[in-house]
């Protein structure tokens, strides 16, 4: 079943010349982990505000085309309305946080409150997101003693149990160090497990070859291409869209080495440990 569908989508900001977004199109399946690359100002984020409605609703501007998330036409539907369907996550943990909460549990449990959720099911739904996010033994910590990568995990866990559809991240793990990013990563990816679909804006290329199902490649607001990573990231003009491939695909390609019976390169390790032992053989 498609989940999105993105129907000739073109935006222009306010008082700007250039469309940010130029004539997207792209479906995407239930379930499926999306990750969204191009370089700097390529749209990734205008793209994200798009598939939760803020653009055009809260940016206003010029706005042509359709998105259709889970059954629901964005243009023509209300943010609130949108966001039950689909949850959106932000660079910097930080700007997600009320502020207000004593604990990580109340942070979660101030959004369903908002929903008027059952007490019974709110208490449902935070455990089990927490649970997902490995958050349970920080329940009672506050939410500004946590790490960074704890902190997004919270921001996470928050969105989660609203129950939406659709998860959007935009750069969910360019603030934090390593191994925050990697708690993070792991996070996305149980989400992924439990059927979600996810989609992510991402500068790291080897995490989204190593996560994502398909990569939608942008550049200048247009859509260069959308399809498996190392089909994307075997693409020889990569570099014209500012675009680095996976470190593992530069290796393979120097070694040519491609996947058994395939014409690309590997972009995980695995696959390139495997196409490099066959090429040995
Ligand atoms: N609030 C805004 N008002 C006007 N123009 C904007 C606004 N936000 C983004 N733009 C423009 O829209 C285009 C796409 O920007 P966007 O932020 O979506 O790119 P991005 O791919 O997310 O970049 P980055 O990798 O730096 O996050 C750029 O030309 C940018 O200047
Ligand atoms: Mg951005």
């Amino acid at each position: 079943m498609k989940t999105i569908v993105v129907e000739q989508l073109k935006y222009r900001y306010p008082l700007t010349q250039t469309l940010a977004l130029n004539e997207l199109s792209f479906e995407v399946e239930e379930g499926e982990f999306i990750g969204i690359v191009g370089k700097n100002l390529a749209g990734k984020s205008t793209l994200c505000q798009a598939l939760i409605g803020l653009v055009p609703h809260f940016y206003h501007g010029g706005y042509g085309g359709r998105v259709i998330v889970d059954g629901l036409e964005v243009g023509k539907s209300q943010v609130d309305e949108i966001s039950k369907k689909v949850g959106i996550v932000f660079q910097n943990p930080f700007t997600q946080v009320t502020g207000s909460k004593l604990t990580v549990y109340e942070e979660i449990a101030f959004g369903l409150e908002n929903l008027g959720v059952p007490r019974a099911e709110m208490i449902d739904r935070i455990d089990h997101a927490l649970d997902l996010l490995q958050m349970l033994p920080f329940k009672d910590r506050a939410p500004f003693d946590l790490s960074g990568g704890q902190m997004q995990r919270m921001a996470i866990a928050s969105i989660i149990a609203m129950r939406p559809k659709i998860i959007v991240l935009d750069e969910p793990t360019s603030q934090l160090d390593p191994q925050g990013s990697e708690e993070v990563f792991r996070a996305i990816q149980s989400l992924s497990r439990e059927g979600m679909t996810v989609i992510m804006a991402e500068h790291k290329m080897e995490k989204v070859a190593q996560y994502a199902d398909r990569v939608l490649l942008l550049h200048e607001g247009r859509l260069i291409d959308f399809d498996r990573p190392e089909k994307v990231f075997s693409r020889d003009d990569l570099d014209q869209y500012g675009i680095a491939a996976p470190v593992y695909t530069e290796v393979c390609k120097a070694l040519d080495a491609k996947i058994a019976g395939e014409p690309y390169y590997p972009a995980t390790l695995d696959e390139a440990c495997k196409a490099l032992v066959m090429r040995r053989e």
